[in-house]
């Protein structure tokens, strides 16, 4: 199928490919005001709901422009000038002053928000930890801590859930399994109860995050010192109780991997500081997103009762016990569709901030120098020009023989050198937890309340949502 474009180029759009279209679950739109917020209200948005800062004028056009106290912020939706952005001249893009001052609390100095050198030192020799081999590996710690959730669930088959608790515990105990390998025990829960904490309050930006300097700390920014202190204390207790283990006495994971890992260019690994800021940084940006993509695939399949059945009859097919996870991936053909759509229709990182270096013109955009660029998974996912009915839950998008996504329409482990480290981890997660829960129950919503997303963060339902599951 084709529609016109605005710029008058016909673009092909890919046609979902599932018949029976009127009964296909359709995801709530959010709800996108008519024009651009001014100043003020925009800086509020974006500490309270990203995705409510998107006209809907965004979702039909190659970019939009907002002003932001003078300072432009730009809304881009093209590919070509996505890629340019992400990937050719990234370089001319960093973490935007606003976003380094609500992270850098959480992650230090960490391959997320480092840059330049000291980047890429981190990634080239983190990036072995996450290769397609090891993936087996952690997706059988995955797999473990999966299966003894669903064996607990059991206990509390037919009574109201709140899924996002429950995901969320789960994907804790999998980022300290699959990082650890030991019981994180009282300190997980405490640092989960930090992160919360940290998530409503201070790593929401604040009008001053965005009009101060850099180097000029806000007394937000006083507070934000004091909880890092206090989490780096609690990561470190975890990290150091499980260094004192034996050789031998522990499965391998990945902190084992990150304390040998050494840079292939110049062989250098890391301090004990960097190591404590690599182990958080991955505790902290694995857990979120894959706890909320998590809650959006079940969502979306308890709203789908076809799409449910499909996934539990392909996992009771399937061995899913220890040894098995390297096959099971390979079997998992529909659930894997199902995490990807749902990827899609809720992205967890929904939107991703960059700051322009210098002046630049990408395919006939015109960004100037401290223009906040915004690539947002969320707006590109949902944008009327690349995605045929953008709301409709239609995993066959996504089967092996569908049409690929023309590239840059599909990001949400974002793209290019930046891209994300941990999303062959993450889609393992989603598909094993997914198989492994649907095969033993029916997943029911329990809640008149629709969920409406929001971007505080991570995509995250506007409040908690109950579930109830069924034995099958
Ligand atoms: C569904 C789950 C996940 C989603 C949706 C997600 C999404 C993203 C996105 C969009 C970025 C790019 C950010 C940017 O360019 O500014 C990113 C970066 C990153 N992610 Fe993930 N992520 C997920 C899970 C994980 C996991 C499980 C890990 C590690 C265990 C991880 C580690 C990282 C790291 C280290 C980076 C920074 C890479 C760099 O700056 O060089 N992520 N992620």
């Amino acid at each position: 199928m084709s529609v016109n474009a605005a710029d008058g180029a016909a673009l092909e759009v890919r046609s979902s490919q599932a018949n029976g279209a009127d009964t296909r679950f359709v995801a709530p739109a959010v709800s996108a005001p008519r024009a651009s917020p001014g100043s003020f209200r925009l800086a509020r948005l974006l500490s309270t709901d990203v995705l409510a800062s998107f006209p809907e004028a965004a979702y039909e056009q190659d970019s939009l422009t907002q002003d932001l106290f003078g300072k432009k912020r730009i809304l881009l939706a093209k590919p070509s000038v996505i890629r340019h952005v992400m990937l050719d001249n990234y370089t001319n893009y960093t973490r935007p002053p606003a976003s380094q001052r609500t992270l850098r609390p959480l992650l230090g100095d960490g391959v997320l928000i480092s840059e330049g050198e000291s980047w890429r030192h981190q990634r080239r020799t983190l990036a072995p930890l996450f290769a397609p081999r090891v993936i087996p590996m952690l997706g059988e710690m995955v797999l473990a801590s999966a299966l003894a959730w669903v064996g607990e669930l059991e206990k509390r088959a037919g009574q109201s859930l709140d899924m996002l608790h429950e995901v969320g515990q789960l994907a804790l105990e999998i980022a300290g399994r699959t990082m650890f390998s030991i019981d994180t025990g009282e300190d997980g829960r405490i640092l989960r109860g930090q992160l919360e904490r940290f998530t409503f309050g201070l790593a929401q930006p604040r009008t001053l995050d965005f009009l101060l300097p850099l180097w000029l700390p806000s007394p937000y920014d006083i507070a934000r010192k004091r909880f890092h202190t206090n989490m780096t204390r609690v990561v470190a207790r975890i990290m150091d109780r499980r260094l004192a283990q034996p050789a031998g006495s522990h499965a391998r994971d990945l902190m084992e991997l990150m304390a040998a890992a050494r840079d292939p260019e110049t062989g250098a690994g890391f301090s004990r500081a960097q190591l404590l800021d690599e182990v958080t940084t991955m505790l902290v940006g694995g857990h979120e997103t894959t706890a909320h993509g998590l809650f959006w695939t079940l969502y979306l399949l308890a709203s789908a009762p076809r799409e449910q059945e499909r996934v539990a009859a392909e996992a009771g097919a399937v061995e899913l016990a220890p040894g098995t996870v390297e096959q099971a991936l390979k079997d998992l053909v529909f659930t894997r569709a199902v995490a990807s759509e749902s990827l899609r229709l809720y992205p967890p990182g929904a939107v991703i901030n960059r700051w322009a270096l210098n002046d630049d013109c990408a395919d006939g955009i015109d960004i100037p120098r401290g223009a906040l660029v915004v690539v947002s998974p969320w707006l590109v996912h949902h944008h009327k020009r690349y995605w045929n009915q953008p709301y409709t839950f239609d995993p066959s998008r996504f089967l092996p023989d569908a049409a690929a996504p023309e590239r840059f329409t599909y990001i949400p482990f974002g793209a290019g050198p930046r891209g994300c480290m941990g999303g062959g981890l993450a889609m393992a997660e989603l598909v094993l937890v997914t198989a492994a829960l649907l095969r033993r129950f029916r997943v029911e919503l329990n809640d008149r309340h629709e969920p409406k997303p929001i971007s505080v963060i991570v995509t995250r339902p506007d409040r908690p949502i109950q579930f109830r599951l069924n034995p099958r």
